[in-house]
């Protein structure tokens, strides 16, 4: 059975490991500082696998020799976004977190590929990189299929139509200023720019790119983690079963869409290699200018992060 450790045992992760614990796609290792708490969560996880019929076997621990030679490390171990609080805000706690919990993990899996979920998503998955070393191909960060996601969900709901029949392409960065691609998007293939109006498309959007803000206002205690879960279960999936999957997710830009060094949202191959190949889209003048202001916020988060010198 291949092994998945999963860094912080929170809703992310708790929610996590339940969507791959009952795909019995790996054994699953949760590890968080709080004691007791993974272990509990484990336990009970562990604990209904027989009513499922499936063998995966979960284990909560505080100690990272437990995550010893995982073929990928999920990493959700952070401070989640409050009401009010911009993604920037987390960065310098989060940044701390993570940067110690990579090196660590990387000790104990060499050959591990790491999945970041902890916001702010791209520059904590470019401190990933940068801290463990690693190539772009072993760090990829979870975004995009989420807020594509959570765009699908939206059109379907509006349209009336099967979420089967939806698909949407969100790039770009993970905030505010993410670009859901509305010409690539389409219902049963039929653009959404011809099959809605556009103020309800432009709702749509809106919608999408305050998707995560929405559910932190209703929460009042947390931010979203049932989709942010699946939406890593489906990435941990596609790289265990060498799927060939492509889905926007974040990953380092090395020229692809005219950036450089910075995490960023496009359409990604995942397989066995991890990020094996970034996917080019043309776009327009218009979508140029939005992936330029999408970038221009990423990369401001990027120098707020070299500036603390971490
Ligand atoms: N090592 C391990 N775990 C840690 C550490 C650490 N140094 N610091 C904090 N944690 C754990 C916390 O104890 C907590 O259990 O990380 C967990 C985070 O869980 P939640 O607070 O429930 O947050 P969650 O909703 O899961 O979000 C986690 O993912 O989607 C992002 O924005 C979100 O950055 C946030 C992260």
């Amino acid at each position: 059975m291949k092994k998945i450790s999963i860094i912080g045992a929170g809703n992310t992760g708790a929610t996590t490991a339940h969507w791959l614990a009952e795909r019995e796609l790996a054994d699953v290792v949760l590890l968080d500082v709080v004691e007791g708490m993974p272990q509990g969560k484990s336990l009970d996880l562990l604990e209904a696998m027989p009513i499922i019929g499936k063998d995966t076997h979960v284990l909560g621990t505080n100690n990272y020799e437990d995550t010893n030679n995982s073929d990928i490390i999920i990493i959700t171990a952070g401070i989640a976004r409050k009401p009010g609080m911009s993604r920037e805000d987390l960065l310098k706690t989060n940044a701390g977190i993570v940067g110690k919990a990579a090196l660590e993990t990387l000790k104990h899996s060499p050959n591990a590929i790491f999945i970041v979920l902890t916001n702010p998503l791209d520059t904590i998955a470019y401190l990933t990189l940068k801290k463990t070393g690693l190539p772009r191909e072993r760090v990829i960060g979870q975004a995009g299929i989420l807020d594509s996601a959570r765009m699908r969900a939206f059109v379907a709901l509006e349209a009336g139509v099967s979420v089967e029949n939806v698909q949407c392409y969100v790039l770009g960065g993970h905030g505010d200023e993410m670009v859901p691609l509305t010409r690539h998007s389409n219902i049963a293939g039929i653009p959404l720019r011809d099959y809605f109006p556009a103020d309800k498309l432009n709702a749509i959007v809106e919608r999408t790119r305050k998707g995560g803000g929405e559910i932190v206002g209703l929460l009042k205690t947390g931010s979203a983690f049932y989709a942010p879960a699946m939406a890593c279960t489906q990435m941990a999936e596609a790289i265990l079963k060498d799927k060939k999957l492509i889905v926007p997710c974040a990953t380092l830009m090395q020229g692809e869409y005219g950036l450089h060094d910075m995490y960023f949202g496009a359409p990604v191959m995942l397989g066995a290699g991890g990020m094996e190949k970034v996917v080019e889209y043309e776009l327009d003048a218009d979508e140029k200018a939005l992936f330029e202001k999408s970038a221009a916020s990423v990369r401001e988060s990027h120098e707020a992060l070299k500036s603390l010198g971490l």
